[in-house]
């Protein structure tokens, strides 16, 4: 209360009392209200977490051993300094961007990222729809949980990408790049960086089977989730590509199928082998990023594996910020690993990424809401992205520079 001294009082009227008085109009859309009250990346996290069971939320929202890499990797935007420039005319916002000859309405894409339908029935089709309605490209993982001519005819319209991880059966993973040059993808993202699968911790703790098992404890946590389960229960079957189910974990199944004796010659190889763009994903030092280069690829990605396979990992931005220079100007780097807001997008084309790419932040949104998930987590990373690029004075994405940024350095 006010003192008595300073305040004068009076009884309130209801004329001016009624215009204070505004209620949200009920929506019958639960869903909707769901979505639109979150407002970042997190609160669609907070959604997430509530409506998918344990297992496969974790395998999502975790990554290897103490989980530092990820960590780390956030941390490294959460410690960006802008140093935005005042008084510019920003009313007129270009935030398209050029990447591997296509124009995008985002500098963001989604990654490639495994299981999908088993985070959200909807899955894949619900991240490239989501993509396309957006104008950006989708990735899609050889551990995908649908086939790229499925997700192509789901999404016709959008650009959608393939991700390879080489087999031990090299037959066999060239059976999938020519499934994906026969649906008509432009640009293959080799991943190179599971000579073995991290230890995701939380996986091997939870039991996770591919497709989750019912058991007595996945019985109690269903309870609360009742959506998942009847959609699991009452649509086609979780399964990884020529496997039905896997008994183990995700990481027992990568260790078991894919080649740990790839080196750069089968990169030369497979350079030959494909006519598209070649995206090499895995980059994690300057030496291995020029020797990509060298062997063909049109453009790479630092990542650290969204911090699921090597853990106490370089932050991928700080690697950016040290190495964009020894590249030649026009040689796309892109950069993913821990965004979550749209000015951590910001920050990585202001220290020269070409392109980001988001992957829980996509699934986060999906497990919140299936596409209408995906479709509010890329529109918090637009509308963050648009505010950010306002305040710190510029109007499109060319004019970012490292003079907008600094690191934060912690010693
Ligand atoms: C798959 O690529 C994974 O990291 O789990």
């Amino acid at each position: 209360m006010g003192s008595p001294k300073n305040v004068k009082r009076q009884f309130p009227r209801w004329k001016e009392l009624a215009p204070l008085l505004t209620f949200r109009k009920p929506t019958l859309n639960r869903k909707r209200a769901r979505l639109e009250n979150a407002l970042t990346i997190w609160d669609l996290r907070d959604i997430a977490k509530k409506r998918t069971p344990k297992g496969p939320f974790d395998y999502t929202d975790g990554s290897a051993e103490s989980e530092q890499s990820l960590e780390r990797a956030r941390a490294a935007y959460r410690d960006i300094e802008f140093i935005p420039n005042i008084l510019r005319d920003v009313s007129k916002l270009d935030i398209s961007r050029k990447v591997l000859g296509e124009t995008f309405t985002m500098p963001v894409g989604i990654a490639p990222t495994g299981f999908a339908r088993m985070m959200q029935t909807e899955g894949e089709v619900a991240g490239a729809r989501a993509a396309a309605k957006f104008g950006i490209p989708f990735s899609l993982s050889t551990l995908g949980t649908t086939t790229i001519t499925d997700v192509v005819a789901a999404a016709p319209d959008g650009v959608n990408w393939f991700q390879l991880y080489m087999w031990k059966d090299r037959d066999a993973s060239m059976v999938l790049v020519d499934r994906a040059k026969a649906a008509g993808v432009k640009n293959l993202i080799l991943t190179v960086d599971v000579p073995v699968a991290g230890a995701r911790l939380r996986d091997s703790r939870n039991g996770l089977t591919v497709p989750p098992r019912l058991t007595a404890g996945t019985l109690i946590d269903a309870i609360p989730r009742p959506a998942w389960w009847m959609n699991f229960l009452t649509t086609p079957p979780i399964s990884f590509v020529s496997l039905s189910n896997w008994p183990g974990t995700v990481a027992e199944l990568m260790d078991y199928v894919f080649d740990p004796t790839m080196t750069f010659d089968d990169l030369k190889w497979l350079r030959k082998q494909w006519n598209g763009t070649l995206t090499v994903k895995g980059i994690q030092n300057l030496e291995d990023g020029k020797k990509a280069a060298a062997a063909g690829a049109d453009a790479i990605i630092l990542s650290n594996h969204g911090g699921r396979q090597i853990d106490r990992a370089q932050a991928p931005l700080h690697l950016l910020s040290e190495i964009k220079r020894e590249f030649k100007k026009d040689f796309e780097i892109h950069i993913d690993t821990g965004i979550t807001h749209g000015a951590d997008i910001l920050a990585a084309i202001a220290y020269g990424a070409q392109f980001t790419y988001v992957g829980r932040a996509y699934l986060y949104g999906l497990m919140a809401g299936g596409q209408q998930g995906v479709e509010r987590a890329l529109e918090i990373l637009k509308g963050q992205m648009i505010r950010n690029m306002k305040l710190i004075g510029v109007s499109s994405l060319d004019e970012l520079s490292p003079k907008h940024v600094r690191l934060l350095k912690r010693s």
